[in-house]
C-alpha cells in the first residue's frame, strides 16, 4: 500500500463556521494561487459536468464558472461548515444554479458513484488532506466519462523549506505535501499509465490523468 514518505500530515481544522469564514477571506484574497490551476484547466477545453472535490468555500468552483459559463459544477466537500460559507459566497456571486454543494466523503464509493458521470474532475489543495489517497483517486477514475481527466492540484513539498523552523500554518500545509515522485509511486499502484505531473514554481503541483489512453 502506498505511503508518502513525509511524517507530517496535516491537520488543519475545517470544522467550525469560523474556521471556515476565516479560511474564505484567506483564499478569496489570494487567487494568484490558482493561477496555474485555472491556465491548464482552460487549456483542456472540456465542456459539459465538472466535479470539484474537496471544494472548500466555493472560491476555485466561483472561478471555474465565471470562466467556463458553459459548465455545472458539483462541489463536494466533507465539512457542512465549508458547505455553508461556500453556498453563502456562491449565491453571492449568482451562481447558485450552476454550483451545486454535496456533503460528502471522497473516500466513499457510494458517495462518488451516486453523483454520477463527469468529464472533468478536479481538487485544489484537498490531496494532501486525503487520509486514503489512493482509494479517492480510484473512485473519482471510476465516476469519469470515457475521455475525461482527472486534474489534482496541490502544494508541494519543497527542499529549501526545512530551511524555515516553522511548523504551523501554511508551512506545517507545505510539509504535509506530496512531492512528483510519491504521486508517480501512488498512480503507478493503481495502475495508471496515462498521466501528467508538473511541478509548478514556487511551491505547486499539476496531475493531470488521462482516463483513455
Ligand atoms: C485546504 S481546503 C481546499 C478547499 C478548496 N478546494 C480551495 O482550493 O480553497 C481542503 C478541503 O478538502 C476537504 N476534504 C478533505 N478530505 C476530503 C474528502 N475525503 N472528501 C471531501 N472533501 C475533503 C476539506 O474539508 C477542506 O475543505
Amino acid at each position: 500500500m502506498f505511503e508518502r514518505s513525509v511524517s507530517e500530515r496535516q491537520s488543519e481544522s475545517f470544522a467550525s463556521v469560523e474556521a471556515a469564514w476565516k479560511y474564505a477571506r484567506r483564499v478569496q484574497r489570494s487567487r494568484r494561487r490558482y493561477e496555474a490551476f485555472l491556465k491548464h484547466l482552460k487549456a483542456l477545453g472540456i465542456t459539459g459536468r465538472y466535479l470539484d472535490v474537496g471544494a472548500g468555500t466555493g472560491t476555485p468552483a466561483v472561478t471555474v464558472a465565471e470562466d467556463h459559463p458553459e459548465v455545472e459544477i458539483t462541489a463536494l466537500e466533507l465539512s457542512p461548515a465549508m458547505i455553508q460559507v461556500g453556498k453563502e459566497y456562491v449565491r453571492s456571486r449568482g451562481l447558485q444554479d450552476r454550483i451545486i454543494f454535496v456533503l460528502g466523503d471522497a473516500t466513499d464509493e457510494g458517495t462518488i458513484e451516486a453523483l454520477g458521470e463527469f468529464d472533468i474532475i478536479y481538487s485544489t489543495f484537498s490531496l494532501h488532506h486525503w487520509e486514503a489517497p489512493a482509494v479517492v483517486i480510484r473512485n473519482l477514475l471510476n465516476s469519469l466519462r470515457g475521455s475525461g481527466v482527472l486534474y489534482l492540484y496541490d502544494l508541494r513539498r519543497v527542499w529549501w523549506l526545512y530551511c524555515i523552523p516553522v511548523h504551523k500554518g501554511f508551512f506545517a500545509s507545505i510539509r504535509g505535501a506530496y512531492v512528483a515522485g510519491e504521486i508517480r509511486e501512488l498512480l503507478g499502484g493503481l495502475g495508471v499509465v496515462s498521466y501528467e505531473v508538473k511541478n509548478e514554481p514556487p511551491f505547486l503541483l499539476s496531475v493531470i490523468i488521462r482516463k483513455a489512453g
